[in-house]
This record gives structure tokens, sequence and C-alpha cells, in this order.
């Protein structure tokens, strides 16, 4: 049946009002999926000093840290040496500290190398997977990294190998793509005898798969694929939906098709890790009055209260929008398909997921056996309860899907979040 994707996608889309409601599933047994967790240390440097300020230490302080069985820790980047993994910010190794208290819960770390900000300055990347000597100089810098900081691994997210943001693949070579094989090879003959993990962040695009990655590297090589299933990048000139169904199976992207696809292509299920985002898109509307999918935008919606950048809106300040600022909740079909809800006020919008699109989700990470989710980023779920749903109701409904009742005792506070 995976072989048939259209068929598949049909079915699960057919199905979706069912499928989501479908509570008659007993829970998994002994934890056999991965919740990883983001941290994005900007929330922890670059923010204000007030409720958007979090660092690892309040993120993961006592229970909650039960809520991730990973952490990722977002970004170390390449030196301008290309030759080296280096600190993001002066601050950074203060951050890393905190980490020693998860791994004390037996929580793996990782630390991500990349992601969309040093990944624009991709001529260091470039040159990095391109030269024999560098590569053999950085694999030594990675190993010392790790050993020094004491993470547990690394995940290699540069976006993308021969594709630039993720949509141009003109520019770059087919090079990119072959030496960045060659870097992962290089990483795991080192990494693997001192048993630290070794994984990848991909774009979710097949047509950016087929031309940044060599998938049998990824599969041979790599512990984990995490598939960024958020970074359908559509720029700003509409309001844009990342479908998790396929609505119309022949030409329109969604989550579901990438996984299989990928799965076709010999990336195994059990390797795939879902990555499902907390940060909503947002945009300015055309017009004020015309509001939905597919409506004309004129841009990047405006810097949000706390995380403070264009376009992007955390989890935490959608749900206080909605909760205490008067923006107004859209459930939309399409057929017989949800979609995600979307939230506006004047001509503000931002698209997003809520509790119920995460269960959703995590159902469909557990009944296709997949490795289990990743959430970018965790600071951005409610971790302060300014909602009034409880804290970390998205971790909390992700846990409760993928990890059983013994981690969420049974109480289903997300159900009524915005
Ligand atoms: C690396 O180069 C950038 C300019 O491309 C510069 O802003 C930055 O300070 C350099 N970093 C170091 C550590 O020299
Ligand atoms: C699906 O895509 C085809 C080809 O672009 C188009 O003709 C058709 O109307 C679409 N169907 C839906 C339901 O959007």
């Amino acid at each position: 049946m995976l072989k048939n994707l259209p068929q598949i996608a049909l079915f699960l889309g057919a199905c979706a009002v069912t499928y989501v409601s479908s509570d008659a599933q007993p829970a998994a047994a002994a934890q056999p999926f991965h919740v990883m967790c983001y941290y994005d240390e900007r929330a922890g440097i670059d923010r204000g000093n007030d409720q958007g300020k979090v660092t690892p230490k309040n993120l993961l302080s006592g229970a909650q840290a039960e809520y991730c069985t990973h952490l990722i820790y977002g970004f170390a980047i390449v030196g301008n040496d290309s030759k080296s993994i280096q600190v993001r910010s002066a601050k950074s190794e203060e951050l890393y500290k905190d980490l020693a208290a998860l791994k004390a819960k037996g929580i793996k770390t990782l630390i991500a190398l990349g992601g969309a900000e040093d990944s624009k300055k991709f001529e260091k990347y470039v040159k990095l997977v391109t030269n024999v000597d560098n590569r053999k100089a950085f694999v030594e810098s990675v190993v010392a990294f790790l050993s020094k900081h004491k993470f547990d691994g690394l995940l290699l997210q540069w976006e993308y190998p021969v594709c630039r943001d993720g949509s141009d693949c003109t520019k770059g070579s087919v090079d990119e793509r072959t030496g960045y094989g060659e870097l992962m090879k290089q990483l795991s003959e080192a990494l693997k005898p001192k048993s630290f993990l070794l994984a990848a962040g991909i774009s979710p695009k097949i047509d950016v798969i087929d031309k940044a990655y060599n998938v049998q590297v990824l599969t041979k090589y790599l512990d984990f694929v995490l598939v960024e299933g958020y970074k359908y990048n559509q720029g700003y000139s509409k309001v844009f939906e990342t479908q998790f169904y396929n609505v119309n199976t022949t030409t329109e992207p969604s989550v579901v098709n990438t996984i299989m696809q990928l799965h076709t292509k010999g990336v195994p299920l059990k390797k795939q890790v879902l990555g499902i985002s907390l940060a909503g898109n947002s945009y300015v509307l055309a017009a004020a009055d015309k509001h939905g999918y597919g409506v004309a935008a004129t841009g990047p919606g405006a810097a949000a209260e706390f995380t403070k950048l264009p376009g992007v809106m955390g989890y935490f300040e959608i749900c206080n929008n909605v909760v205490n600022k008067g923006w107004k909740v859209v459930h939309e079909r399409k057929n017989t398909v949800k979609l995600n809800p979307y939230a506006f006020k004047g001509n503000q919008l931002v698209t997003y997921e809520d509790t119920t699109d995460l269960l959703r989700k995590g159902k469909f990470i557990k009944d296709q056996k997949m490795l289990g989710a990743a959430v970018w980023s965790a600071d951005l779920d409610d971790i302060r309860n300014i909602c009034k749903c409880g804290n970390f109701p998205m971790l909390r409904a992700l846990n409760q899907e993928l990890r059983g009742e013994t981690v969420v005792p049974g109480k289903k506070m997300w159900e009524n979040c915005a």
C-alpha cells in the first residue's frame, strides 16, 4: 500500500475526520517514539528580558524535562575558515552549561549546525563540503566541540545544498550534493566509534530533496533524518497553508506526501522524524476584509511582541493574541479535510497549528511507525501559561499521543486551547 502514494494520500484525506477523533488506540507500549525538542538560543540571548526570554533551564526544569527525549540546540555555525564548527554568540557557551542537568535525566543533547540564518552565508558551506582538506579539519573540529561541550551528537542543518533558500536550485552545483554526502560519511566514521549521534535536518520539498541530497547516503550514515515539515516556503505574496494531507494529490505538496515519497526513495520510516513548527507564519493582508487561505498579502506580518521577527509568531504569542487581544480564529475545511487554523485582526493574519493538529500528526507518526517528532522550537510553546491552558500545551499534546499516559497523567487540558 505504501507503494501507491496517491492512493494512500486519498485514503488518509478521505478519513481525516474520523482519523482525528479516533481515541480507541491503547497507549503505545514502552515509549517507542521520540519527542525531540529544538531549543532556539536566540530565546535566551537575543530576545528581551521578558516573557519571551527562555533559557534551557526555564525550558526544561523538573517534570517539564520529561516532555523531551532529545534536546536539539540551535544553532552552532560554520567558521569563516570553512574548517570548523563554532559558537554563534559569545554567550552560547554559558547556555550549553545548562544542558548537563538534562543529560542527567537521560535526555540526549544534539548541537544543530546551520539553520536558516547561517545558511544564508552559503559560500562557506560550499567551501567546506567541496574541499577534502576542509572536510577533514571540520570533522576533527566537530569531535573536539562535542567532547568539550558534552553534546551527545550533531545534527547537520545546512539549508540547503544546491538549492539556495530552499527554492532556487539553479545556482548551486551538483558537487555540493556529493560533498555533503562525503562530509556525512566522514563524520559518521569519526563519530560512531565514539558513540556520538549523527543526524540531518532536510527540506520537505521533493524537488529540493532530489537535487540536494543523496538519499542512500542519508540512510546509510545518519541515525535519523529530520524532515522540516513546515518549510514549504512560498513567500508572503499570498496566505499559504502547509498541508498535512494532499487535498489535490497530483499537484499540491503535503507533509504526508513528503514522508511517503522519502520512504519510497529509500529512507525507512523508522529513521524519519517529522519536524513540526510551533511558529506560525504571519502576513500583512492586501485588504483587511479579505482573509483566508490563498488571499493576497503584501508581505510578512509585523514583528511579534516577544520574538520580534517579521513574518513569524510563536505559539505562545498567537494564543495570547487570541485569548487576550481579540484576534479571531477561523477553522476552514477544503472538501472534507480540516485545514490548519488561522487567526487575524485588522490587516494582520497568522497561520498556525493548534493542539488538534499536533495530535493528528502524532497519530500519523505512530501509525506509520516513524521514529518520532521534533518540535521547532520548544521555547515557543506556552511555557508560562499566559494563555491559561496549562504549561506546555503543545508538547503535552504530542507527548500524550506519542508517549502515552505515563507522561501526562490523564489530563487533557489542551483540549480547549486556542
Ligand atoms: C565572519 O565573517 C563575517 C562576515 O561575512 C563577519 O561578520 C564575522 O565577524 C566573521 N566572524 C569571525 C569570527 O571572524
Ligand atoms: C487539482 O489540480 C488539477 C491540475 O492543476 C486541477 O485541474 C484541479 O482542478 C485541481 N483540483 C482541486 C480539487 O483543486
